[in-house]
Order: structure tokens, then sequence, then C-alpha cells
């Protein structure tokens, strides 16, 4: 009962993106990236052949179950060999997969592309927080915009902040803009992912990954730590914070005169 009303509920128009996690939630969070975009129309094109499949299958089953009963059929075909079915059964499914498979690597590889970013973001897993680095704006060999983010303890938190996922620093990007993010460990294996930009890149210490990201619009985005990295692995949320490049430009400004 509680399920089905909160799956109704759910399922209605909001009025705001959906950009964190909530209750019920059986779909994708609202994309902020092409790349989630993206992700989401692959899901949909394969949940097309998807149906088509399941459909044909159990059509062929029950029709099977129904017609070759001992009782309806007592007595079985001989037939063990069909070169023109087995033929279509092969090239069929095949097809199938092709067809699933070109628009799959499409997205695949332009996932991988970095377009010439214009600010690098390193994250950097640690137990149990996330620390960030602006290596951009180095001047010295001490980093000029470093920052650790921690999540906010339930008590702490205030009226209409999220339970879990809040953290007191939060990673502040330019909307439009292409970005890169450099990601990497301290200590042990951790995963910075976040679902409305489609991001989800394993930490691993003595290894830089990359991705890239352009983001659409204006928002707060929130991800978690996605590889099991200990006791606190659920309590090292992630918050992106997405603005308009001036308000970026005074952010890092701020940043830069605090260190
Ligand atoms: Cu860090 Cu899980």
């Amino acid at each position: 009962m509680r399920f089905l009303l909160g799956f109704l509920l759910s399922s209605l128009p909001t009025l705001s993106w959906l950009d964190a996690p909530e209750a019920w939630q059986i779909g994708f969070q609202d994309p902020a990236t092409p790349v989630m975009q993206g992700i989401i129309d692959l899901h949909h094109d394969i949940f097309f052949f998807l149906v088509v499949v399941v459909v044909f299958v159990f059509w062929m089953l029950t029709r099977t179950l129904y017609h070759f009963h001992a009782k309806r059929n007592p007595v079985p075909e001989k037939i063990i060999h069909g070169t023109v079915i087995e033929i279509v059964w092969t090239i069929l499914p095949s097809l199938i997969l092709v067809c699933i498979a070109i628009p799959s690597f499409a997205l695949l590889y332009s996932m991988d592309e970095i377009v010439d970013p214009a600010v690098t973001v390193k994250a950097i897993g640690h137990q149990w927080y996330w620390s960030y680095e602006y290596s951009d704006y180095n001047q010295t060999d001490q980093p000029a915009v470093a920052f650790d983010s921690y999540m906010v303890p339930e008590d702490d938190l205030s009226p209409g902040q999220l339970r879990l996922l809040e953290v007191d620093n939060r990673v502040v990007v330019p909307v439009n803009t292409h970005l890169r993010f450099i990601i990497t460990a301290a200590d042990v294996l951790h995963s910075w992912a976040i679902p409305s930009l489609g991001i989800k890149c394993d930490a691993v210490p003595g290894r830089l990954n990359q991705v890239p990201a352009f983001i659409k619009r204006e928002g707060v985005f929130y991800g978690q730590c996605s590889e099991l990295c200990g006791t606190n692995h659920a309590f090292m949320p992630i918050v992106v914070e997405a603005v308009p490049l001036s308000d970026y430009i005074a952010w890092v400004a701020n940043k830069i005169e605090e260190a």
C-alpha cells in the first residue's frame, strides 16, 4: 500500500528538477549533462527491444505449452532439424544486438571525450570524506584552492537539508563550461558518483581517472561514494553546485583570498 502510494506520488509531474534521490524512486534522476541525457535515452532504446523480446518469448512459450501438451498432442513429431528456422533464430538476435551495440558504443566513446576543459577539479577519496583541489589557480607549490568536504551529521542539519547527503563544503563549478574531473584516492578504493551528471568514476589509490562534464543548468547535484570503502562508506556524500560563470569566478577569488 505504502509502496503503491509512493509510486503514484512519484509519477506525478514535479515542479523542480530531481537532483537528489527521492523516497520510493524507481526511475532516473533528472539529467543535467548531455551524457546523462544520452544514458537515459539509451536505456529507453534498449527497453524497447527488451519489451519486444519478452512479449515474443512468452507468446512462444505459452503457445508451445498449449499446443504440444501430452493430452492435445499424444504422438510427438520426429523433426530434429530445420535449416531455415536455425538461420532465422541466429541472424535475428544478432541483428538486434547490432541495433543495441551501435548507439551504445557511440555513447561510450562520447562519454570518454575530454573537450579542452576550462576548469579542472581534482577529487580525492579518503576514509571517509572527499577532498578537492582546483589546481588551475596554483601560483606556488601550495594548492591555491583546496578543501575537505565532510558530510553534515544528522544533528547539525538545518531545515530543508538532506539527511546523509549534505556536505559542509560543496564543489562549485560553472554551468555551460567544459569541465574535467580528475579522480583519485588516498587510502582505499572509493567511487565519485553523481547521478544527474551521469558520472560514476572509481577513485583508485595511485591512479588518476578523468571524466568530462558539461553541466547545462544551474543546480545542486547530490551523489554518494559508490564503492564499498569501509564502515563510513555511506557517510561520504558528494555535492556539486553549478552556478553562473560570474558567480564561479567570485567564488574562486574568495577561496584564493582565504588561502
Ligand atoms: Cu568511499 Cu565508499
